[in-house]
């Protein structure tokens, strides 16, 4: 990895929020490789830490900044911080986000905020400090990451979903409303992808190795997703190929929202 001449991010400035781990990581450290500037953004310190280290030990750049992004206060922190690293911003990846299972007869009322919060308020957070850098800079784009559960519900997952479905109509609202700015606004939807969010989730089910595998089996291409799966659309979206692209929702799912399949035949 190095910040080529040759990259398909060369000059970009990003943020990308969740940067600690799976998704957000793998998506930073291609951002990099493309030579974008990263600036990491998580709760993890310890993980920015290892983020920076990777990205810079290849000839990438890294910045980092302990956030909260569902705390206005943080928020507001990461983009002075932003100001004083970029010369402009041109791309934010809003990506940090979590899943507590449950229906709505079993999830409490405060997992039910902490999932809105997490997943939906922080895009509303981020979006706004972000919007006024972004109208005055060249390929600035707001990238989002929802899920198939956006779409497709999931039994015993009804906030998560909620605030995945969520998660995709604020992306086309933001599109309407960036368009005429210069912000185009796009979000893709994983499949199940193995980082440590869906290990958790596997945990929680009553067989874990069984709903491991079932979940492989449900996924017309044979896997579970790697985090570079969804990093290598965010590259796709954030880049100049990308340029008459707003209000997608890019779904990267193995086939698995495609139709009825039986993996058995
Ligand atoms: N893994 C999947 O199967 C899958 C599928 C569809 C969508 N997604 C979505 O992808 C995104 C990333 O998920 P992942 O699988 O990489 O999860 P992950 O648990 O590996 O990483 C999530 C990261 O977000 C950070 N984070 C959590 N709350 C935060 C907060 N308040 N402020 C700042 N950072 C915070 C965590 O510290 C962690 O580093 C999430 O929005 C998730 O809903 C994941």
């Amino acid at each position: 990895m190095a910040n080529t001449t040759t990259g398909r991010l060369i000059g970009l400035n990003a943020i990308v929020t969740g940067a600690a781990s799976g998704i957000g990581r793998q998506t930073a450290l291609r951002f990099a490789e493309e030579g974008a500037t990263v600036l990491a953004a998580d709760l993890s310190a310890d993980g920015l830490t290892k983020i920076k280290s990777e990205i810079e030990g290849s000839g990438g750049t890294c910045h980092t900044h302990v956030t909260d992004v569902t705390d206005s206060g943080t928020v507001s922190a990461l983009f002075e911080y932003s100001d004083e690293v970029f010369d402009e911003l041109n791309c934010v990846v809003n990506n940090a986000g979590i899943t507590l299972t449950g229906g709505v007869h079993e999830i409490s009322e405060s997992d039910w905020d902490r999932e809105m919060t997490i997943n939906v308020k922080s895009i509303y957070l981020m979006s706004r400090e972000a919007w006024p850098r972004l109208q005055k800079s060249a390929n600035a784009s707001i990238l989002n990451t929802a899920s198939i559960a956006g779409s497709w519900a999931i039994m015993s997952d009804a906030a998560y979903c909620a605030s995945k479905a969520a998660v995709v109509m604020l992306t086309k609202c933001m599109a309407l409303d960036g368009a005429r700015e210069g912000i185009r606004v796009n979000c893709v939807s994983p499949g199940f992808i193995d980082t440590p969010m869906i290990h958790g989730f596997f945990r929680d089910q009553s067989d874990p190795a069984a709903a491991r595998a079932g979940a492989i089996a449900s996924h017309p291409l044979g896997r579970l997703g790697h985090p570079s799966d969804i990093a290598n659309g965010y590259v796709y979206l954030a880049s100049g190929e990308a340029e008459w692209v707003t209000g997608t929702d890019l779904t990267v799912d193995g086939g698995l929202t495609s139709g009825l399949w039986s993996p058995g035949e």
